[in-house]
């Protein structure tokens, strides 16, 4: 067992629960090794068995779990199994990096206000799955990234952190996309950080961030 000095507190453990390629989850592996997140990545999820972002964490010498939905007889079974995988981890923060499964009750009762979400765009505009392209088609001529947390409705809860970017003339899907990723590859970090710090408080759907700077 590793002896801790004073100087050395244990960091506090998260568990990122991806579906896709995990390049977030990759920008907060990266974050935490160069020491811009105090934090431990101690568990990922995914319900897909062929997402990415398993293969990152288990590169990473991350724990890292396929969750079969369907081995679950009922949502709330499944989200039970999440929540087991977490507590045995004693998991401070989830976070959802391109999971595409919306949580219900069961498991964001167990872990209020300690659940953030990224999207690609600035809720509450143009929530869901296709939020680069449904911009794109609205012909916005601003979108941006959103960090919040997660409540019970989808893509809903209040905002911890947004950053606007303006669409450029003959922009398309694929580079909005990559403009928008390296945003959010910045932001989430960020925001996981001041959630693990004490540094967001929240009252209502407002969310004041302590000492900014
Ligand atoms: C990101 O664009 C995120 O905003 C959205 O899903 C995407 C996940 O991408 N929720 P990746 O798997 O992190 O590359």
């Amino acid at each position: 067992m590793t002896r801790l000095t004073p100087h050395q507190p244990a960091r506090p453990a998260i568990a990122v629960f991806c579906s896709g390629h995990g390049t977030n989850l990759q920008a907060i592996l990266d974050a935490t090794r160069a020491g811009r997140l105090r934090a431990c990545v101690a568990l990922v999820l995914s319900d897909r068995p062929d997402a990415g972002a398993l293969r990152r964490a288990r590169r990473a010498g991350v724990e890292a779990h396929y969750v079969d939905p369907r081995a679950s007889p009922t949502r709330a079974a499944f989200e039970r199994v999440l929540i087991r995988r977490c507590e045995a981890r004693q998991v401070r923060l989830v976070c959802l990096a391109g999971f595409m499964r919306m949580l219900s009750p069961v498991f964001v009762r167990r872990y209020r206000h300690r659940i953030v979400n990224i999207h690609p765009a600035l809720l509450p505009a143009f929530p869901g799955a296709h939020a680069i392209r449904d911009a794109l088609q609205w012909g916005v001529k601003v979108t941006g990234v959103t960090v919040h947390l997660v409540d019970e409705a989808m893509d809903h809860g209040p905002i911890i952190l947004q950053e606007a970017l303006a669409i450029r003339p003959g922009e398309t899907a694929t580079s909005l996309l990559a403009r928008l990723h390296t945003m959010e590859h910045r932001l989430y970090p960020q925001a996981i950080h001041l959630m693990l710090a004490g540094r967001v408080k929240v009252e209502g759907r407002t969310v004041r961030i302590a000492d900014r700077r």
